[in-house]
């Protein structure tokens, strides 16, 4: 609920219920002081990790606040979720709310909405006036689309902005369900302000409010001394940098390839645990291919991740093959290499097609029902390969056999 402005401050009633504090006994219905001062949506909103039910809509304000976004199938709204936690309301200037619930193919229309906390205290936090965004709409994926279709890059590297800006603009971005960033924006990632001006505020400016974002992270992610909020910015349902979702034909896995090196490697001073953490991506993987509906029965099994060969797994590269040999994987796009190449099924012990897409370089993909079709293009525009997957040739699954 937002609270009407009366000039200089506000007066809104709550309970009126005492309570004792400070050694007087106040009402709990008197005042709390609303400021007239209005903060300022300084980036987004951004959508990120879509899914056939939902979406993080992630943005940032100019001073702290608590949040909330407004939704619903029509301009109308209606809706509202809020990304409460432990029972209060996040206050702070990077706001993230999931929506879900949602309905695959609906049209879902949102606004975000930030209220100022001028300063908080135990009780009476003093607060500040609401900013709106405007109403944005995107739509929510759907399985039952007959063709999905997205771009792929990577490696963007070091946070280089002509390097991003010419790749980001080789991209059609007309009829995209979303876009993927497939890791490695960054040599190493150091401050918010980095993560906001070389890869939000650039994709943002093509993306707009209404395509997601899909987040793939690369090992320079692992890097740097803001590497550790990545996430927050773009935020996924298992809370991890690995998921899974429905979009079209295809079942996708968004998988974190992790470092490049061994975790007891000197230049990471005994700070990373890529093993565990990897072990327990693994893990959910099998699982995930065991218990989900949709990994069995869509038309098609894609793995987005960054380094094509799984990253550091301690010698465990040909496990993750299996895995995957097993699953019924039909393709995985991914970059790291710098250097374009396409492995048909068949070599290295693989069942599925590996296409990496080199730096400066983007794949525009389709997946129809029947077939899957990929056009990869240097950022000058100049064509570099076609390739497609036909169903005929994508075997079943085979997920008793782990
Ligand atoms: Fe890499």
């Amino acid at each position: 609920m937002r609270n009407k402005v009366d000039n200089r401050l506000m007066v809104v009633t709550a309970a009126t219920l005492l309570s004792l504090m400070g050694g007087q006994l106040q009402a709990q219905d008197e005042p709390y002081v609303v400021h007239e001062i209005t903060p300022v949506i300084v980036e987004g909103p951004w959508l990120v990790a879509p899914t056939a039910d939902g979406v993080s809509i992630v943005w940032v304000t100019d001073s702290e606040c608590h949040s909330q976004v407004e939704f619903g199938t029509s301009a109308d709204l209606g809706r509202v979720a809020e990304n409460d936690r432990h029972g209060l309301l996040p206050i702070g200037t990077l706001h993230a709310v999931r929506l879900t619930g949602l309905t695959p193919g609906e049209t879902c229309w949102y606004r975000v909405v930030s209220t100022m906390v001028v300063k908080m205290k135990a009780y009476w936090p003093e607060k500040g006036l609401s900013v709106e965004s405007p109403v944005y709409q995107f739509t929510v994926p759907d399985p039952g689309q007959s063709e999905v279709s997205f771009s792929f890059l990577a490696d963007t590297q070091h946070g280089d902005l002509p390097r991003i800006g010419a790749n980001l603009d080789a991209v059609d971005w007309n009829g995209l369900d979303f876009f993927v960033h497939g890791g490695d924006a960054f040599g190493s990632l150091e401050s918010e302000e980095q993560l906001l001006e070389k890869l939000i505020h650039p994709v943002l400016e093509r993306l707009g409010h209404g395509i997601p974002l899909v987040f793939v992270r690369g090992n320079h992610e692992m890097r740097g001394s803001f590497a550790r909020h990545l996430h927050d910015y773009v935020p996924a349902p298992e809370g991890e940098f690995y998921y899974a979702f429905d979009a079209g034909p295809a079942h996708f896995l968004v998988l974190d390839t992790g470092e490049d090196k061994d975790d007891d490697t000197n230049v990471y001073a005994g700070l990373n645990r890529t093993e565990p953490y990897r072990e327990k991506e693994f893990a959910w993987f099998e699982e995930h291919a065991r218990i989900d509906e949709r990994f069995s029965e869509a038309p098609f099994r894609i793995i987005l991740m960054h380094a094509p060969r799984w990253g550091w797994v301690d010698g465990d590269n040909d496990r993750w093959t299996g895995l995957a040999n097993r699953t019924g994987i039909d393709l995985v796009l991914a970059g790291h290499n710098h250097r374009y190449s396409w492995s048909p099924p068949g070599s290295d012990g693989r069942e599925y097609a590996v296409l990496v897409v080199g730096q400066d370089q983007v794949a525009d993909v389709r997946v129809g029902v029947d077939e899957i079709t990929m056009k990869v293009t240097d950022a000058d525009g100049t064509d570099v390969a076609v390739h497609s997957i036909s169903r005929s040739e994508v075997r079943a699954p085979s997920q008793g056999d782990t």
